[in-house]
């Protein structure tokens, strides 16, 4: 996706979702980046007043920071307004949203600031959006350091391709301090929900990427423009 898209529908969201008064959440990645620094130029301009944001990861926390928003977490902050957060594959399911999300590395914090807001607004543009889940992204999971092969067994025995995720050679380490695991089935997901619940019974997985059933609203880039998609639309 090009710069002027991600920024277009990362500002898109924040011009209509984000009001004076409101938690929210802060997400991770190259789109909602854009989302950011609107909230700490509105800030800045007065045009926004009394923002607390809870930050996913420690990317988004120097940003915010650095923009001079207001932070604080989980603990302080349990129940969050808004969030905003890109993604890696959207699918529509009935009237929800199926999400793959972490190819960014912060899907752990990600994950409990989506369940804490009463609204998860997606940014992305139009190549995210899929007919089936998991076949363009490897699904994220994040695991234990100790545990990820037997994690990575584990997937390839639901018939995964799992591969341990790495960073300049060595393996990539979450904020969180465990490591990745990235599976891939050769037809995508065939059942998001079953695998949902699967992976969360799965000794030493501390998250996944599947964030199901959690979105309100996507807002879609193209260079036609911005497109807003509710759980009763259907997607462009
Ligand atoms: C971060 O862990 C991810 O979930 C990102 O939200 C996702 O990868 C989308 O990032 P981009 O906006 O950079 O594509």
């Amino acid at each position: 996706m090009s710069e002027a898209l991600k920024k277009a529908v990362g500002e898109a969201a924040v011009n209509a979702y984000v009001k004076s008064g409101m938690k929210l959440g802060l997400g991770t990645g190259s789109t909602v980046t854009f989302s950011i620094d609107l909230i700490g130029a509105k800030l800045k301009r007065g045009e926004l007043r009394d923002i607390v944001g809870v930050s996913t990861s420690e990317r988004t926390t120097k940003q915010a920071t650095s923009l001079g928003i207001p932070l604080s977490d989980l603990q302080q902050t349990p129940q969050l307004d808004v969030a905003v957060d890109g993604a890696d594959e959207v699918v529509k399911a009935g009237e929800s949203f199926f999400l793959i999300k972490g190819l960014g590395g912060a899907l752990l914090r990600e994950k409990e600031v989506a369940k804490r807001s009463k609204q998860l607004i997606i940014v992305a543009d139009d190549s995210k959006v899929v007919k089936k889940l998991g076949t363009k992204s490897p699904l994220p999971v994040e695991v234990e350091k100790s545990a990820w092969q037997a994690v990575a067994k584990a997937l390839e025995g639901l018939g995964g391709t799992a591969k341990l995720r790495e960073s300049s050679g060595q393996p990539y380490v979450t904020d969180n301090g465990n490591h990745i695991v990235d599976v891939k089935w050769a037809e995508g997901i065939d059942d998001p929900r079953g695998l949902g619940r699967t992976l969360d019974g799965l000794a030493g997985v501390k998250a996944h990427g599947l964030f199901l059933d959690l979105t309100h609203a996507v807002l879609i880039a193209s260079p036609k423009g911005v497109v807003t998609v509710g759980r009763a639309d259907p997607l462009p």
